[in-house]
């Protein structure tokens, strides 16, 4: 569970997303979501999670209608579930072949000697496909990759990926914040010391506090680190036994989370990056393909550094960010592969490549159109909207249709934690009014991108993703009518 929720988004995500909302701006709504969201929607998933693994059910469609199998809405409204693990692997997996590139790339010392701008040249014409061998075949690598090791089973496979991976994640991690946290102006060619961008992020700015758009970003962002709205923490949640405890479990993925993105992701990319171009470059740096900014910046930086260390660096930050990258990508395969396998008796491998094979086609577009902006349209829509919105309406489920009488005791049945009572409240009114209110707020935001002149990439991104989303819904209904003929019969 932490390997699902320790990702990209730990390490490149939540930088940028801070820096575009005014660093410590963003920080209040941010923290604000962890608690009364981010919590409350982790035990919620948690729950609803192992009490739709008791009925043999995986995958949400099928776990939010067993909360209320009356009606026939939950099921479809279960497909986000599917659609979010797809739609952010899409593109996911192909940010992720990156930092195998460019792991490969600091081996062999291709940023010795480089200048600045040189250095994000070389992002500019890898994700421009100036030359695609490299790109393509460091993505198809990486889809490979990822389905192979779904092939092998969540305990063969994803586990054991964890288990090697997040320690030496936490390692490289820590390395890297000393670096940041410790660096000064005047040294190795920088400008500044790195408390200039640990102050950007923490001294709070109260003049954006009331802006839905920094509160849908700062949500957003909790979603998707935490994986909630996602539909994998259901899926993994699904295959714990209904004596285990998982509040307790909730919380320490939860804030192991937490602490790897403020303490750790806060103190590698935004120091370093700042301490070196300063606050104005590194918003500007952010405007457009902003996850990028650490592909840009860190390996000039990292060359200030001297050939041994800098290389060492570069390994250290490129291979975290793959540690952090898969074994969150494996957990976006493992909901579709459950779908697959529960509703329509598919085996594991064939299910595993099909995942892929998904991937390979709604991935394609963010690799072929990058720069048209495919990428970010996708990271919009399926990487925060989608989840705002699942999460919205899972709180309902849980808290008001299933009922927060059964819920509570599904949160603390076999609980090795004593959940303070205020969160029985918070979980029934505060989260469900709150989410709501960041819902509503971003709606004239949204309106606005849609009504927007868009190029037709977008708009075909946009066509996609809903194309997407009824392929599945329509997969639902087949999966439907087929346990009703097996009912009847
Ligand atoms: N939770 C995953 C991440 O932060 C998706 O990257």
């Amino acid at each position: 569970m932490a390997g699902n929720a320790v990702g990209l988004g730990n390490f490149l995500r939540f930088p940028v997303q801070a820096v575009q909302n005014g660093g410590g701006a963003f920080m209040i709504p941010y923290l604000v979501s962890f608690l009364l969201m981010g919590i409350p929607l982790l035990w919620i998933e948690w729950a609803t999670g192992r009490f739709g693994g008791r009925f043999g059910n995986h995958s949400t469609p099928f776990i939010l209608h067993e909360l209320d199998p009356k009606r026939a809405i939950w099921k479809y409204i279960g497909v986000f579930g599917i659609f979010t693990n797809i739609a952010v692997a899409a593109y996911y997996c192909y940010l992720e072949s990156w930092t195998l590139s460019y792991v490969w790339h600091s081996i062999q010392g291709t940023f010795v000697g480089k200048s600045a701008a040189e250095v994000a040249g070389f992002f500019g014409d890898y994700v421009g496909l100036t030359d695609p061998t490299e790109p393509v075949l460091f993505w198809l690598l990486c889809l490979v990759l990822n389905t192979w090791i779904l092939s092998r089973g969540l305990s063969g496979g994803v586990e054991k990926v964890a288990k090697i991976g997040m320690p030496l994640l936490i390692l490289f991690g820590a390395f890297l914040a000393y670096q940041g946290i410790t660096l000064k102006a005047g040294e190795n060619g920088a400008l500044f010391d790195g408390t200039v961008g640990l102050n950007f992020l923490w001294t709070p700015d109260y003049s954006t506090i009331w802006t839905p758009k920094v509160w849908l970003a700062a949500a957003g962002q909790i979603f998707f680190t935490l994986s909630v709205g996602m539909g994998s923490i259901q899926c993994y949640a699904s295959y714990v036994k209904r004596r285990d405890d998982i509040a307790l479990n909730a919380m320490s993925a939860g804030w192991m989370n937490e602490f790897v993105e403020v303490v750790l992701g806060g103190s590698i990319l935004i120091p370093i990056a700042i301490g070196y171009l300063g606050i104005d470059r590194v918003v500007e740096l952010t405007q457009s393909g902003g996850l990028g900014l650490g592909f840009k910046t860190l390996p000039y930086l990292f060359t200030q550094w001297g050939p041994t260390m800098g290389m060492f660096a570069g390994i250290a930050w490129f291979g975290l960010l793959f540690f952090a990258g898969i074994t969150s990508s494996l957990a976006m395969g493992t909901p579709v592969m459950a779908f697959l396998q529960d509703e329509f008796g598919w085996k594991r491998n064939p299910a595993a490549w099909a995942f892929g094979a998904v991937i390979l086609v709604f991935g394609a577009p963010t690799v072929l159109y990058f720069n048209e902006g495919v990428f970010d349209e996708y990271d919009y829509w399926a990487g925060t909207v989608s989840l705002v919105v699942f999460a919205l309406l899972e709180v309902i489920l849980f808290a008001w249709v299933f009922g927060m009488d059964k819920g509570w005791e599904e949160i603390n049945h076999g609980a090795d934690l004593r959940i303070p009572r205020v969160y029985r409240f918070i979980i029934k009114y505060v989260t469900p009014v709150i989410l709501l209110g960041v819902f509503l707020g971003s709606l004239p935001a949204i309106y606005e991108k849609l009504t927007l002149p868009a190029s037709p990439y977008v708009v075909g991104a946009r066509l996609l993703l809903l194309a997407l989303y009824l392929g599945i819904a329509w997969a639902v209904y087949l999966a439907y009518q087929k346990r009703r003929k097996a009912t009847i019969r």
